[in-house]
């Protein structure tokens, strides 16, 4: 897992838009695995930005997100699939029919899961997942107790969750108590990974997924199993690390550390 500090927000938000553009220009029809939230918004814009100014081609791009709220139709303002159109999507060339989000109000969400898994199989897997973190440690939908084998299905929600993301619907009475989501086993098939946190409210969860044991009650710590993960961090959501010297320390001996592979 390689941990990199960086200043702040803004900074970690242009690092993780140059990150995926990258993937892009080394492959443009990459399969993304795309988050939601409010870590994610700030590489969206850069990404949008690259788009118009650099001309950053979504032309061939397929994407999967991580996520979305059962009983949330797709135009709901709450819904994952609403956020996505509004922040990034409709503001660069992707195809519709490229884009892939679970959808909240099938009949049989079930069988809706089995689907999922078999398209991001059929498009050959994830290139790059894209994840943020919650307070109680959990990527995607993937709560506290969550298997770490676990694939694309319903779950119910934290209640730490539902307080967390409030703030996204007029009322906390609102937020939906369960979820469609990808499992922590269909995350760790992503060919590579990159995991955002900004801000002291994710400290603690940041320490125990990169540095605790491999737990379920952390579902990020999965991640320790994973032979391709970037971690990118602002200094709040550092705070809490142990080793916080070393990770610094390799990030500002970067072409030292390149030469002895070993390091
Ligand atoms: P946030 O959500 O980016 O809005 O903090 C992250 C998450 O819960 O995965």
């Amino acid at each position: 897992m390689e941990v990199i500090i960086i200043p702040d927000y803004q900074e970690l938000s242009r690092r993780t838009a140059r990150m995926i553009a990258d993937q892009i220009h080394l492959k443009p029809g990459s399969v993304l695995g795309l988050a939601t939230g409010s870590t994610p918004l700030g590489a969206y814009q850069e990404l949008v930005r690259l788009h118009r100014e650099e001309g950053l081609d979504f032309s061939k791009v397929v994407t999967f997100n991580l996520d979305e709220y059962l009983g949330l139709s797709p135009r709901h303002p709450g819904s994952y699939n609403h956020f996505m159109w509004e922040n990034i999507f409709k503001h660069v060339n992707i195809s519709p029919p490229n884009v892939y989000l679970p959808e909240g109000t099938v009949d049989d969400p079930e069988a809706h899961c089995s689907w999922y898994e078999a398209q991001i199989a059929k498009h050959g897997g994830i290139d790059l997942q894209l994840l943020g973190i919650g307070s109680n440690g959990h990527i995607a939908f993937n709560e506290p107790g969550s298997s770490l084998a676990s694939r694309t299905r319903l779950k119910t929600l934290d209640q730490r969750t539902i307080k967390d993301n409030a703030r996204f619907f007029d009322d906390a009475e609102e937020v939906p108590r369960s979820a469609i989501t990808m499992g922590v086993g269909t995350i760790l098939e992503a060919r590579r990974i990159l995991l955002i946190a900004s801000g002291e409210a994710k400290a603690a969860s940041c320490a125990d997924f990169i540095e605790g044991p491999v737990s379920t009650l952390v579902t990020a710590s999965a991640l320790q199993l994973h032979a391709d993960v970037v971690v990118l961090l602002d200094e709040e959501a550092a705070a809490k690390l142990e080793r916080k010297e070393y990770y610094n320390w390799i990030r500002d001996h970067k072409s030292e550390v390149q030469k002895h592979p070993g390091a």
